[in-house]
């Protein structure tokens, strides 16, 4: 076991990352009666590199004191993060014991999805993962970023010669030290891969073809080595040519927009780390599940976890399915847009979204609403004294929806008028 004087040098931080075991009650584990495996490591400087060898591109040593947070910070579904990490690991271990006939040859992992689902962060979150997994494995890692799109515009008439210097220089390094690790992740890849096909039919300049044709050959080249594993994104899955999906197999995974639970759960998470900064304050810094807040719901209460709800339903109401890059940024982006002095409380922050998503719906094109409630303070019972602007309670008869307008100053009947012959046309 760790011996304390060492420890109290060199420490910094300690944490239980994983339990991989039979389940007990109360999620309380002995140590005596599992066994515990340490991991030691140093997170290196978040400053990339800018390196010769690999033009446009960001490299990274890993693991790295930049995404520490990040895989934690990803909410998906409970197995999907665990999946993800358990096919990068087994992938790198089995390449690393097989011989060459049995080794698996295309080590290429592509999330393809809509933008702002957590493609770029997961691969750069998996990165370090498999970086402390492997620190006794491989003395360096390296992360090497790759922006295709950037890398096109920047080196436009030569960027198939530069992807090429890239792959090549990949290569070499695989070969040359085989004790290094090496993680290329390469965003927005259909700009790189785009379908040969469809760039022919567009008339697309020959540089952006003979790039697609050396980003194969590169990939290809990478092949021999168990010593790196290449990470790609897409938002247009579609229009990636089909010789590079075929080297992805069954490694091309969907990442789709969050359900409505985990759509409840980021939001509960930034609340929550909201509070803890003191940014909001409350009384608690812990929101209920979202099984709790449903039954919550039922009373009709205001309590925490229903007036989330009431958020969810008021976003389902007024807006494309949210991505969580947006529901993320939702909380704090609200209160910048609305705190009109230094504290704010919780129920602010709730009056503040629903505003704001509001502010974005298509809140007078309903022909069948009409206005009930002229006088009505954003949902809220008691007047808050920061809400200055007035509001207005819209529901619609026909599709059992409540809409609020945030108007400026005093509502005359003229403005009245106004919006209900708007909402009649
Ligand atoms: N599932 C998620 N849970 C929590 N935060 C997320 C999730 N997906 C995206 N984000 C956040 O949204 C932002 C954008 O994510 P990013 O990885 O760049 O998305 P993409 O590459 O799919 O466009 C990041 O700050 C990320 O932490
Ligand atoms: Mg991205």
């Amino acid at each position: 076991m760790l011996r304390f004087n060492w420890c109290q040098t060199n420490l910094i931080s300690l944490r239980v990352v994983e339990y991989t075991g039979p389940e007990s009650f109360g999620n309380l584990y002995s140590v005596k009666s599992v066994p515990v495996l340490v991991r030691f490591f140093e997170l290196a400087s978040s400053q990339p590199e800018v390196n010769s060898h690999f033009p446009g591109a960001e490299v990274y040593y890993m693991p790295n004191k930049k995404f520490t947070s990040t895989w934690d910070e990803l909410v998906f579904d409970a197995s999907y993060k665990d999946d993800f990490l358990t096919m990068a690991i087994n992938t790198e271990r089995l390449n690393r014991t097989s011989n060459k006939f049995t080794m698996l040859e295309d080590r290429i992992i592509l999330l393809h999805g809509p933008p702002g689902t957590g493609k770029t962060s997961l691969c750069q979150g998996l990165a370090q993962k498999v970086s402390i997994r492997l620190c006794t494995v491989y003395q360096k890692k390296q992360l090497v970023e790759i922006g295709a799109a950037t890398l096109l515009s920047k080196f436009f008439s030569e960027s198939a010669k530069i992807v090429d210097q890239i792959f090549r220089s990949l290569a070499d390094r695989c070969e040359k030290n085989p004790d290094s690790f090496y993680f290329v992740l390469i965003d927005e890849v259909e700009s790189l891969a785009m379908s040969r096909e469809s760039n022919h039919q567009r008339g697309e300049p020959q540089d952006s073809l003979r790039a697609t044709n050396a980003f194969l050959t590169g990939l290809d080249r990478l092949k021999p080595y168990p010593n790196i594993l290449v990470m790609c994104t897409s938002n247009l899955k579609d229009s990636i040519d089909t010789a590079f999906l075929s080297r992805c197999g069954c490694n091309a995974i969907e990442v789709g927009l969050p359900s409505v639970r985990l759509q409840y759960d980021i939001l509960k998470g930034q609340l929550q780390s909201l509070i803890e900064q003191n940014i909001i304050a409350h009384d608690t810094n812990v929101l209920p599940s979202i099984e709790l807040a449903k039954q919550q719901t039922i009373g009709g209460s205001e309590t925490d976890g229903a007036r989330l709800i009431r958020l969810l339903n008021v976003i389902q109401e007024n807006m494309e399915p949210p991505s969580a890059r947006f529901l993320r940024q939702l909380p704090i982006k609200s209160i910048s847009r609305y705190l009109k002095r230094k504290d704010c409380n919780l129920r602010m922050a709730f009056g503040y979204m629903e505003r704001i998503i509001s502010s974005m719906g298509s809140v007078l094109s309903d022909k069948n609403a009409f206005i009930e409630d002229l006088d009505g303070r954003c949902g809220t019972k008691t007047p808050d004294p920061d809400e200055s602007k007035k509001t207005i309670t819209i529901f619609s008869n026909t599709r059992k929806r409540t809409w609020q307008i945030f108007v400026d100053g005093e509502l005359c009947q003229d403005d009245r008028k106004k919006i209900i012959s708007l909402l009649n046309n």
